[in-house]
């Protein structure tokens, strides 16, 4: 993956809109690769699911809680992509008090079969879901890759730790030494 461009896809989300009026007042709204990724220095990570436990205990809160070091060494957004639709992706983010962290509700799983990435997880019920990565992405462009060892459909363990935000951290802070 390192040097391609992701994907353009759009992705279909749900915003808040006072003027839809009624106790529940979102509407869609279509955000495209280029929106979210165009002119940005970001780190993007993917996970099996909203709501599974190491994604809600450990790699969410925790890109939550370490953003300030990002935007320190030159991360201008966090992303969180899944393959669960946008209804599901707010509720995960409502749930979590995020502030900081951006959750990309990939719904059809486009963007992540499109980033080879797509993996069956029937053995758990979930149907078509991402493998753990994450990518430091530069204006579209894939500058840094870290992807979980094993990629395989439905397996039987779900490793975590190169796409952990501390691991990111330390390969941005080597490459600034380095620089
Ligand atoms: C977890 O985040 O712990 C998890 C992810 C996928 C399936 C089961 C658990």
């Amino acid at each position: 993956m390192l040097g391609r461009k992701v994907p353009a896809v759009t992705f279909r989300t749900r915003v808040r809109d006072e003027s839809v009026g009624g106790s529940n007042p979102f509407r869609w709204q279509d955000v495209t690769s280029d929106d979210y990724f165009a002119g940005k220095r970001v780190v993007l990570f993917s996970l099996p699911g909203a709501f599974t436990p190491t994604c809600s205990t450990y790699q969410l809160p925790d890109f939550e809680k370490l953003t300030s070091e990002f935007r320190a060494l030159g991360i201008d957004e966090i992303y969180c992509v899944s393959v669960n639709d946008a209804f599901v992706m707010n509720a995960w983010g409502k749930s979590q008090g995020l502030e900081n962290v951006k959750l990309i509700p990939d719904g059809s799983g486009e963007f992540t079969r499109k980033m080879g990435m797509l993996v069956a997880k029937d053995n758990l019920g979930f149907g078509m879901r991402s493998w753990r990565y994450a990518a430091v992405v530069n204006n579209g462009v894939v500058e840094q890759w870290f992807e979980e060892e094993g990629y395989s459909d439905n397996c039987d363990s779900d490793p975590y730790g190169v796409s952990s935000p501390q691991n990111i951290l330390a390969a941005l802070k080597s490459k600034k030494l380095a620089a």
